[in-house]
């Protein structure tokens, strides 16, 4: 599995949020996120006149990843129009569990924390098939929390 360079994510998170689309808030967003194949995937948030059709750059990460071929998010960074790590919120911590679970790693002003720290107790695929749930059609590992 690849190692996780912060700063090189930080740097791509920071690049794509000169291109977020934020005319309404004027709070632009970046997010990098490394993939379990050495890739990256990126993106930003894009506003819409109707407020509530916001996309969060996080869900721009998500589309990227399944865009480019699919796979696990190990790492993702997240920054502010400064640069500065920035918290997903909690739409994008879901959004964010079910693209790499548990173990997925997370800049956060407070340091490095994962995805079992941010998202406690999380709802995910696993209880879908653990419940006599649909049987999701994919492949994701076994439940990691088991
Ligand atoms: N935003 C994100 O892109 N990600 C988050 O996790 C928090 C909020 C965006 C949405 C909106 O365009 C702006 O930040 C202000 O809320």
């Amino acid at each position: 599995m690849a190692s996780v360079d912060w700063e090189s994510l930080t740097a791509a998170a920071v690049d794509v949020m000169h291109h977020a689309y934020a005319p309404y808030s004027r709070f632009k967003v970046g997010a990098a996120a490394l993939v379990d194949d050495g890739r990256i995937v990126t993106g930003c948030n894009v506003e819409n006149a109707a407020y509530g059709v916001v996309l969060c750059a996080e869900c721009g990460v998500v589309s990227a990843l399944h865009a480019s071929g699919g796979g696990r998010l190990i790492a993702l960074a997240c920054v502010d129009q400064q640069g500065a790590p920035l918290m997903p919120c909690g739409r994008c911590r879901q959004v964010l569990y079910e693209a790499g679970g548990p173990t997925l790693e997370l800049q956060t002003p407070e340091g490095v924390r994962t995805m079992r720290e941010l998202l406690p107790q999380a709802f995910g695929p696993w209880d879908l098939t653990s419940r006599g749930g649909i049987e999701p059609q994919f492949d994701i590992g076994a439940d990691p929390t088991a």
